[in-house]
């Protein structure tokens, strides 16, 4: 099974609030640098970079210009991959887990369309204009991340009846469900969350000092 890494690198980084995430740096290393070396076993890597924005060569990876929105970022990296299975990764969430990395791959392959996932550890509610509203079952809920791995003709696809559509999604196994195929959760792990907001960094630091995954 061949592998495309597509690194959805081109936001703009607004609520972190420190340029584009893509270049912000964590324990002294850029956030794409991670998604890099994280990927670094993959058959082709491609990288949506925000427009204006170029990096050195480097081999087995390609660089392109992102779109407007994450999705338009993906689609323009899913045209020029090539292999039978796509990984989409958010290079906002710099820690790869390699265990749960190697779950995701092994219900790709036997499913076709998977993403990781982890339980809501709080109680979730309802914001009723400020005011607490109804406790929606935690249990029954769950918190998606990436990476996220399809069969790349079945995320074509998904783009494709997206674009039609007119539609914008914010991840990959939206896009594929609403086609009508199902997407298999696979247990992910917390310490690949995605870096959104300022305070999110200083948690950042703390784990790249620690990190031995
Ligand atoms: N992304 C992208 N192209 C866009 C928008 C987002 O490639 N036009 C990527 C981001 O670089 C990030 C991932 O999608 O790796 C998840 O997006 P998010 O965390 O929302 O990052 P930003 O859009 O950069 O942040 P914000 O929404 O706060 O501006
Ligand atoms: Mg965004």
């Amino acid at each position: 099974m061949s592998v495309s890494v597509l690194l959805p690198a081109a936001g703009s980084g607004e609520r972190l609030g420190r340029g584009p995430k893509a270049f912000v740096e964590v324990g002294g290393k850029a956030l794409l640098e991670y998604a890099l070396e994280a990927f670094a076993w993959a058959d082709e890597v491609l990288v949506a970079l925000p427009p204006g924005h170029a990096l050195p060569p480097r081999p087995g990876v390609r660089f392109l210009e992102g779109g407007k929105t994450r999705q338009q970022s993906v689609w323009r990296l899913l045209q020029a991959a090539t292999a039978d299975v796509v990984l989409v990764h958010d290079v906002a969430r710099p820690f790869v887990v390699r265990a749960a990395l190697e779950r995701l791959l092994k219900a790709v392959a036997e499913t076709g369309a998977a993403t990781l996932a982890v339980p809501v550890p709080d109680t979730l509610v309802e914001d009723r204009d400020g005011a607490y509203g109804a406790v929606i079952p935690r249990e029954r809920h769950r918190l998606v991340q990436t990476p996220q791995g399809f069969r790349r003709e079945l995320l074509m696809e998904a783009h494709l009846e997206a674009l039609r559509e007119g539609r914008d999604f914010s991840d990959d196994a939206q896009m594929v469900l609403a086609l009508g195929h199902p997407v298999a959760l696979v247990e992910g792990d917390r310490r690949m969350f995605k870096l959104t907001y300022p305070e999110d960094l200083d948690l950042a630091e703390g784990l790249a000092r620690a990190w031995n995954c």
